[in-house]
This record gives C-alpha cells, structure tokens and sequence, in this order.
C-alpha cells in the first residue's frame, strides 16, 4: 500500500489558503441545478465528493461549464431535470447521495444510485422513510435501509407532516429541506427524535435563502415550507473556506507554537465547524478572529485536558480527539454517535489509531475517552480506513516530535488532494539562512541541505530569473507593475542543479554582473517581493527546506526553525567573487567588483521593504576567515541544537 513518512515535527507556523467548503460545495451544486436562472459559483472545492456531485449533475441534464479556477456556470433547470432515466454512481459522497436521492424522488424519472461498498453500509433508511411517507417510489436493491436504490416516478401527497428521525445524520433532513421546494407546495418536516449536527442544518437553510426560499423554524423540532416558492439563482456566488479542514491547521497552530493563520473563514462564516475555535481556546490556545481568517498559537506548556460534548461540530472534532494526546491531562470526547456511521467507524478507527501513538483510549458507544501517553510511540504506521480525516488528524501527531507514517494517504482526495503539501506549509522544518552577497550562503546552504536530506531554495535565484526574464521583454527594471507580472508567472524550473527559464538553461546567465545589478534593483520593489511570495513558501515541503536569501527568517519564513545570518566583510567578498568568475574564464575587476558589492550591499539594506538585517533570533555566523566546510560545520550545529537530525 502507498503510505507517506512524515518526519519529526516541533514547530508549526504559516499561513494557508484553505480550500472550499465541500457541505457548502455540494449543496450550492445541487441549488443552483435545481433553480431558475444561470448561476456562478466561484472557489468551489475541488475534490472527490465534488466531483461525484458534478458528475450526477452532468448526467441528469443540468449544463454545467468550467470557467477556470475552481469556477463553474450553472444553467439551472427550474427543478425539471432534463433527463428522465439515469444510473448514478456516488462514491464514497454523502453530501451528494443523500440530498440527490430526495431531489430525485420527487423529479418524475427513473434513477439508480450506487456507491463504493462502503457507502451501501452507510444508513440512508430515515431519509426514505421520510420519502416514502409522501409517497415517493424508492426501492433498497440490496440491503434494505441502505444503498444501492432504484428511484421511480411517483405521485406526491403532501396532506400531512413528514416524520423524520434526526439522531443519526443531519444530511436525511438537509436532504428533505432542499428537495421539498421542488412540490411548490406547503411542506411540514416534524422531528421525531432530536437533531444532531445542527449547524449543518443552519448552512442549509442559509444557502436555501440565498436561492429565495425560505423555511420557518421551530425550535429543532419542526420545520415548515411555505407554499409557492421556487429556486431562483442568486447570480454569481463564493464558496467560503472549508471549516473542518481548516481544523487540522488551526490545531497545529495550538501545538506547534504557532501563529496559525487559515485564510477563507473567519468571523462571517455560516459553517458551523468554525466553532471548532471556540474548543480549542478552552484547551489554552490563542485564537485571533478577523472577518475572513482565524489564526491559532500555542499555550504557554501543554494544552489544558478537557470534557467536552462535541455533538455540535462532529466531523473536527476528530481533530480535537489527535489533539488530546498533546494535553496535560485524560481528556474525554462526549456525544459523538455520529461518527459511528461516517466514511468508517470512526469512534474504533480513532481509538484503534491513538493507541499506536501510544494513548490509553476507551471507546463507547457514542464517546471516546483519551489519555495521552508520557512519550509517543515513533514510527507509528497510521491506518486510515480510506477516511480523509484519519489522514489529516494523524499528521497532527508527528508534532510530538516522532516520524509517523499514514497509510494510503491519497484518502485525503476526499476533499483536499493538496493537504499534505498544505501542512507541510505551516510544519515542515526551515532552516533560514540570510546575508549578503558573496558570503558564502549558497553553497553553505546547499550543503546543509544534503546533510539533512531537505529541499533547497536559492531566492536570490528567483530575483535574478525575474530581472533576465524582464531584461529579455524589453521592461525597464522600475517598471514595478510590468515586473511583477513577470515575477508571477515566471516560468523557471530547477532541475538537477540547472536553471530554467521556459526550455533554456540560464544557470550561467543569471550570474554575470549585469543581471547581478538588475536583480538588486528589481529586489527593491515591493510588488515583486510581494508576487515572489508565495512561490518561496511553496517549496517548504517535508522532510524540510534549507532556503538562503535576504529576508528568509524575517518575512518569508518567520516561524523558520533555525535562522542564521551568515556574512563576511566586504572585502573577503568581492575577493571571493573575484575568483569565482576568474575560474569561469568571465572578465573580472576586483576594485569595480568591491564597489558593485558594496552599492548592492546599501541598495539591500535601505530599500522600504524586507531590508537585509539580522534578525534577533537569528545566530550570526561570520565566514570571513572560515573555511566553507567550517561554515557548513557552524550552521550544522546551530540547526542540531533546535533538534533537528542530519542523516
Ligand atoms: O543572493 P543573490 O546574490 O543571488 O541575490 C540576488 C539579488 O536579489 C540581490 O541583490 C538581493 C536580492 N534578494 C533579495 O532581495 N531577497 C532575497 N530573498 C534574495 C535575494
């Protein structure tokens, strides 16, 4: 099986762009498909579960055209689905079987739906029941209470209350809520058992609003349709950040020290998982809202040990069940049925798991009660039972500073194909090493980085490529917005010690004293540094990353785990240059070069933004009488101290 080592963790810091909501994904899909009008949705999830939900859409008629980053255009079809006989195949998605299995019941055609096993041992026998009290035509083609099942045309009678059970999945009511509009007429769901998950239940009836129509509420305990109301589209659309993934990054931001900061949810957010922020704060941590982002940072010592009744948020607060083991005490996890009847058994998944890590856990029937161990158990080979959360809450335990390995790892495709290159944002270890020109840092840099096994990032690189690239259009080097344009689409490409700008290899053309200049100059403007960003945070990937630079541990990399300033004087450096392009046969002055090293030096240290400048928790290492290997040696031995291990 395909498994992924993740190293030793300690620290935990970044920022991330969180990918879409996939409850608020699936039910926008089906909404718009279902109303009258065009509909826009933009920053939709893109992920297994969306997929299937896109893919049933297709199927039964709906037009549906990709414009391009995560945007689609839905022609919606008034609730008249265009195709009348249709077999649906739903993966392991239950935001998609269970809200199209009530749409199709009342849509007047002939439809299968079928998915993964697993998914035909996931109960979607209330939700029938409900449909079948109004008169809906729905047949079990196996287990009855469960998929797969047949869908045929069927005269609805709406005279009475639907009776509907609440206390396995909220998904059954959603389901009904949505696909009731679709009768024009009064519709009345009473609960007969109480509702769990009811924020969920809150984003249904939101986004219903958004499409005109609106439900009225009393208490958890009946919900009414008026009669005469249609879907119709609400224009353009965002899908807002998903809050259950935004969990994992937000709990490695209360044990990792953190800042933590998850951009896409925040203050505004109508997913009741934000509330996630909220628990973690009684476990000790900092949590800072802004309207659109949540930033998470560590207590002072361990998490606080809790009790908390978790009904309210149940898919993150698996997260808080990984999070126990870094707390200061026997924690325990109340009211979480729920997770009996998920992608797995996640109540014995959960406690299966924790123990390899080396907890004491208790499960019951709708509780889990988790003691962490004094030491974690390292090199812990993590099942996931093809449940993306498995994936993600276990990454969280490598932070104890052990390597765990997560079994099939492209689980987490469920609903972000991109997590583990997103965590290792926020945790795979930095070294930062900055300083001027000609001190040496590259090659120090690049020999630290084999010593650890890590990635390398040379920035300075990415200065110059956008200074050549800029050269070679034609821009003048103040051109600030043209080059940053440039900077953003660079297209270079480093492979096996080369440079590449499109097909050519500039490895040498980036290094002559005319790109050397310009690239100080272009270094100078802000929306260059600014479109550089991102593109110097992607390379943080696991095991970890050595990038050399000017403001690696000051703005791209605040959180590195060991951040040096290594320098030399000026006139070591030019002296250095002066034989580096002696060897390469290039012309060389050594009194021009002193005098072009130590402008650079002024123009990086005075400009506005990212100035060269030790940072104050930043060990300087001066290389002007060392020797490269004693520089390398010097380095090595401040990243050991912070814990990290060579190979
Ligand atoms: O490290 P280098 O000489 O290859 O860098 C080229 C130029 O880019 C230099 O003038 C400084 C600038 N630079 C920067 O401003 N920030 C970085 N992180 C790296 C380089």
């Amino acid at each position: 099986m395909n498994h992924l080592e993740l190293p030793p963790l300690n620290r935990a810091s970044g920022i991330i762009r969180l990918p879409g909501s996939k409850s608020i994904s699936n039910r926008m899909l089906l909404l718009a498909a279902l109303s009258e009008g065009r509909t826009e949705i933009r920053d939709l999830l893109d992920s297994d579960d969306t997929r299937v939900m896109l893919a049933a859409l297709v199927k039964v008629g709906v037009g549906l055209t990709a414009i391009g980053c995560n945007a689609y255009v839905i022609e919606g079809c008034r609730g008249q689905l265009p195709v009348r006989e249709a077999d649906l195949f739903m993966g392991n998605a239950g935001t998609a079987i269970r809200p199209l299995t009530a749409a199709l019941a009342l849509s007047g055609g002939h439809y299968r739906l079928s998915g993964v096993p697993r998914m035909h041992e996931r109960p979607i026998g209330d939700l029938v029941d409900g449909l079948l009290q109004i008169g809906a035509d729905i047949r079990y083609e196996g287990n009855a209470g469960y998929p797969p099942l047949s869908i045929h045309p069927a005269t609805v009678k709406l005279d009475a209350p639907i009776r509907l059970r609440g206390d396995v999945s909220s998904q059954f009511l959603t389901a009904l809520l949505m696909a009731l509009p679709l009768t024009g007429r009064h519709a009345v769901i009473e609960m007969t058992t109480a509702l769990i998950s009811r924020p969920y239940v809150e984003i249904t009836l939101n986004l219903m609003a958004r499409f005109g129509v609106r439900v009225e509420r009393e208490g958890w305990e009946r919900f009414s349709i008026p009669a005469a109301q249609s879907y119709r589209s609400p224009g353009v659309l965002h899908v807002e950040g998903d809050a259950s993934t935004a969990s994992y990054f937000l709990a490695a931001g209360a044990i990792g020290g953190g800042p933590v900061r998850v951009e896409g949810v925040g203050r505004e957010s109508i997913q009741g998982d934000v509330r996630f922020a909220d628990e973690l704060e009684k476990l000790g941590a900092t949590i800072t809202r802004g309207d659109t982002w949540i930033e998470a940072a560590a207590p002072r010592g361990k998490l606080k040990a809790f009790d908390l009744d978790l009904n309210h948020i149940p898919d993150a607060a698996m997260t808080l069940a990984v999070a126990a083991l870094f707390a200061d005490g026997p924690c325990r996890l109340r009211n979480i049925a729920s997770w009996r009847v998920k992608e797995t058994d996640r109540i014995a998944a959960m406690a299966a798991e924790l123990r390899k890590i080396g907890a004491t856990v208790e499960e019951g029937a709708d509780f889990l009660a988790v003691s962490p161990a004094p030491t974690f158990s390292s090199g812990a080979a993590i099942d996931t039972y093809d449940d993306h959360r498995m994936a993600m809450c276990f990454s969280l335990a490598a932070l104890g500073g052990v390597s765990v390995t997560i079994n099939d790892p492209a689980c987490v495709n469920k609903t972000f194909p991109g997590y583990f290159d997103a965590f290792a944002e926020v945790a795979a270890p930095v070294i930062a090493i900055d300083g001027p020109s000609a001190s040496g840092k590259g090659t120090v840099a690049e020999r630290v980085a084999a010593a650890f096994g890590y990635h390398y990032l040379d920035s300075g690189s990415l200065y110059r490529l956008t200074a050549l690239a800029g050269l070679r259009a034609g821009k003048a080097l103040d051109d600030e917005a043209g080059l940053a344009a440039l900077a953003a689409s660079l297209p270079a490409r480093f492979s096996a010690g080369r440079i590449y700008l499109d097909a050519a290899d500039v490895t040498d053309a980036i290094r002559t004293e005319e790109i050397s200049v310009g690239a100080s100059k272009v270094a100078a403007l802000p929306a260059v540094r600014a479109a550089l960003l991102d593109r110097q945070r992607a390379y943080r990937r696991f095991p970890g990353l050595v990038a050399d630079g000017r403001d690696m541990a000051s703005v791209v990399f605040p959180g590195a785990v060991a951040k040096v300033f290594l320098t030399a004087s000026a006139a070591a450096r030019a002296e250095r240059r002066y034989k580096q392009l002696i060897a390469k046969g290039m012309p060389a002055n050594m009194h021009a070069l002193l005098q072009d090293l130590q402008e650079r030096d002024a123009r990086d240290a005075q400009r506005s933004v990212a100035p060269l400048r030790q940072c104050d928790d930043a060990d300087r290492v001066d290389t002007t009488e060392m020797s490269i290997d004693a520089a390398v040696a010097a380095v090595m031995v401040i990243a050991k101290r912070q814990g990290l291990r060579s190979r």
